[in-house]
């Protein structure tokens, strides 16, 4: 083979490079989260997450007009409610904090995409993702109250809803009732693939959302199932998915691979903020450059087969495309 084959000609200049680079993120490829909490005039960081905070609405618009000019084009929306309840009423209440935020971020930003997180977690006082009974979480039950909720989040101007409670059955439950109010053009970005994961670690803090008991694995998946995320994203894409999403990202790149091999909507991928977390503490001590760290998380996540990615580092990575290196 050599001398004839010499892999690195193409690699002897940046033009060259760049010509046959097979992978690349676009803003329109990214998806910021946001976490709203009632009140005003609140900025609070969020300790685990530099550079991450809860908003009360008024000062998350004028966060996320400084988002938009980044290049962020969609943004998934986390509420904290000010009181919590067995039943998460908060997630299905028409003035529930997402509805508010939807209807306002609607009102001012009727460009951007908005996607609202549907879950119990963050309105339940025992945090769970569900409806607990005699001290288990109550699928059928709890399936019956994601579905309301996700009525409301279309009504007030959701244009996707993405349940990520792993609740058996919430796809078709959700779709149903978004048709039956004729909310027919309301996508689902479901969490197809949601693993029971410590990276979630930080999003507890941000979402004040730890479970008063146990755990979540009893709905989300083993980290050491491979197969069994097929199945997940069957069951779903059947149920009328229109986006899968499969999270974490980084430690589950085999999984992003096989799904996108497998299905054909688009795959998402969730960076989550453990991921988000660990890159931000390791440049923080300068262990790590930040942006080159954050570049080759982003292209492992779209090379692994992601259509779409979730981080926390949308603006970040968008400011960065804006300055000349
Ligand atoms: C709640 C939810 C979680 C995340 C997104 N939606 C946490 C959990 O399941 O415990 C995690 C996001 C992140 O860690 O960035 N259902």
């Amino acid at each position: 083979m050599f001398p004839v084959h010499r892999p690195r000609r193409l690699r002897v200049r940046s033009a060259l490079r760049d010509l046959v680079q097979e992978t690349s993120i676009n803003m329109r490829q990214l998806i910021y989260p946001m976490f709203i909490r009632s009140g005003k005039d609140h900025q609070i960081p969020i300790r685990s997450m530099p550079g991450i905070y809860q908003w009360s609405l008024d000062r998350a618009l004028e966060h996320v007009a400084v988002v938009q000019e980044t290049g962020v084009r969609a943004i998934l929306l986390f509420g904290i409610p000010e009181t919590k309840d067995p039943l998460g009423q908060g997630a299905y209440d028409p003035d529930g904090i997402v509805q508010q935020a939807l209807r306002t971020l609607k009102q001012h930003f009727p460009q951007l995409i908005l996607i609202a997180d549907l879950c119990l977690c963050e309105y339940t006082d025992h945090g769970h993702c569900g409806v607990v009974k005699d001290g288990t979480i109550d699928n059928d039950e709890s399936v019956k109250l994601l579905a309301k909720a996700a009525v409301q989040q279309a009504l007030a101007g959701a244009d996707m809803v993405a349940p990520s409670d792993m609740m058996d059955g919430r796809v078709a439950a959700i779709r149903q009732s978004l048709d039956q109010h004729g909310l027919v053009n309301t996508a689902i970005m479901s969490y197809a693939a949601k693993y029971a994961s410590a990276f979630y670690g930080p999003f507890r803090e941000a979402a004040e959302n730890t479970p008063e008991f146990g755990d979540r694995r009893s709905y989300q998946m083993n980290p050491a199932n491979r197969r069994e995320a097929w199945r997940e994203v069957d069951l779903d894409v059947l149920e009328g998915a229109d986006l899968v999403i499969v999270k974490p990202a980084m430690a589950y790149l085999d999984v992003v691979s096989d799904i996108k091999a497998r299905v054909t909507v688009p795959v998402v991928a969730y960076q989550v903020s453990g991921e988000y977390s660990m890159i931000q503490a390791a440049a923080g001590h300068g262990w790590l450059d930040l942006r080159q760290a954050v570049e080759e998380s982003l292209l492992s996540i779209r090379r692994a087969g992601a259509d779409l990615i979730i981080t926390y580092f949308a603006p970040q990575y968008g400011q960065w495309l804006q300055q000349v290196r």
